[in-house]
């Protein structure tokens, strides 16, 4: 186990009947609220009139700043910033998935400095001070509600990136499963699909082999979400379900898989983000057409390891550690589409041409996040295992 530092400051609030506190959690950072959301779908759940009576309620001013898209982009992002500015805003609001989390990230980030926004992106720019941030999550997927990280697309040069700092943790987020009642099958499925590759991108990438304790954590976490979206897809109004899906997508992602496993990377990620700049794409269903290829790719170079996921996740325990290894990718595939998500980018309809146009827009992150050994030839090839 690597030494490490682990420090999560985001207070959680998690159940049925939590929402009443928004108000007076968000109070405690200022009196006049930026509130962020997407485009609708609180509307229609009666989240949206509750959450503004609890603003209200505590005091707060609200200005709104609504029609956060999936995959957000940063033209939007730029509107919530100047908004920000023009009100003065001492506190900002999320109410959504990780899209309006993260944008809502970027508006905090961008609202106490001059310059643009995208600067933290490229790492031309560190954080300094951004404004507080309180959230209401109502998708169990990305993991934005408990971490350090937003992902924004740069519309102008159809790059989406990621970036990290410990400034942007929200202060406090509400964690309420009943409002997950009203996604829908897909995105149920391509939230669990997400929080699954957070857990293997750590799994595959960590150099450490002495890695008991995270590997019986992440292990037990994919169980947990292969069976409670298993659950939730039968009933989607199973609260213990919709429970354990959001609280493993949450620990999925909050720095607690990741303690203690050193350097560790997210190849998977890397590619992923562009079929979803390039194509706009739900980013787990993207990722659930990388995942079954990349695994293909890397489990030749770490055999021992895919078996043991073989073994431990699917209780695969017969042949060698290739056979047990190509078996244990085949069953998780096997999954994705039985929850009816797609296993390859042609699903995707991705043209096979544009691969090496989306692996010269892939390396542009593989930098920024420094996974040294990645290059066009290698995504290129990736890329083709996942046709
Ligand atoms: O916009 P609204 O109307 O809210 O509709 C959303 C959206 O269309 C809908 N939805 C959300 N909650 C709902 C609901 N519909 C009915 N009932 C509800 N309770 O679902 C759609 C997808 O929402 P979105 O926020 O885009 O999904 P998700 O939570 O999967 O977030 C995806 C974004 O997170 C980023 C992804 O790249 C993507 O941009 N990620 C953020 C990460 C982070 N901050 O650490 C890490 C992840 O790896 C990921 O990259
Ligand atoms: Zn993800």
């Amino acid at each position: 186990m690597q030494n490490f530092v682990f420090h999560n400051p985001t207070k959680i609030l998690f159940g049925k009947g939590t929402v009443p506190s928004i108000g007076n959690e968000t109070a405690a950072y200022g009196k006049k609220v930026l509130l962020v959301y997407g485009s609708g779908s609180i509307k229609k759940t009666g989240l949206y009139a509750q959450v503004k009576e609890s603003l209200q309620e505590a005091g707060l001013e609200i200005i709104e700043h609504p029609g956060v898209q999936s995959n957000p982009l940063l033209s939007h992002v730029r509107k919530g910033i100047a908004l920000s500015k023009e009100h003065s805003c001492q506190v900002v609001c999320a109410v959504g998935g990780g899209s309006v989390i993260d944008e809502a990230k970027a508006i905090c980030a961008g609202a106490t400095v001059q310059h643009d926004v995208w600067k933290f992106f490229t790492g031309k720019k560190s954080i300094k001070s951004p404004l507080p941030l309180t959230t209401v999550l109502t998708l169990a997927a990305a993991g934005s509600e408990m971490n350090s990280g937003m992902v924004i697309t740069n519309d102008e040069t159809s790059q989406k990136f990621g970036f990290g700092n410990k400034q942007l943790y929200p202060k406090m987020s509400i964690l309420d499963p009943t409002l997950t009642f009203s996604v829908p099958a897909n995105y149920t499925a391509y939230g669990a699909v997400d929080a699954i590759s957070h857990i293997l991108e750590f799994y595959f990438t960590t150099q450490d082999p002495c890695t008991a304790v995270q590997d019986r954590l992440m292990e037990g976490l994919i169980i947990n979400a292969m069976e409670s979206c298993n659950r939730v897809l039968l009933n989607p109004d199973d609260y213990d379900a919709r429970a354990d899906l959001m609280w493993t997508a949450t620990l999925a992602l909050n720095g607690l898989t990741a303690a203690g496993l050193g350097m560790v990377g997210f190849p998977m990620h890397m590619i992923e983000h562009t079929l979803s700049a390039f194509y706009n794409v739900p980013h787990g269903a993207g990722l659930s057409a990388i995942i079954p290829g990349w695994m293909r790719f890397q489990a030749p170079a770490q055999p021992q390891r895919f078996a043991q996921f073989a073994e431990r996740v699917f209780d695969i325990r017969t042949g060698s550690d290739q056979e047990k290894a190509s078996q244990g990718i085949e069953s998780l595939s096997k999954w994705f589409q039985k929850i009816h998500t797609p296993v390859t980018i042609t699903e995707l309809e991705v043209p096979a041409e544009d691969i090496s146009k989306i692996a010269e827009n892939a390396i542009t992150l593989a930098k920024v996040w420094r996974l040294r050994d990645y290059n066009t030839k290698k995504i290129e090839s990736i890329l083709r295992n996942c046709q």
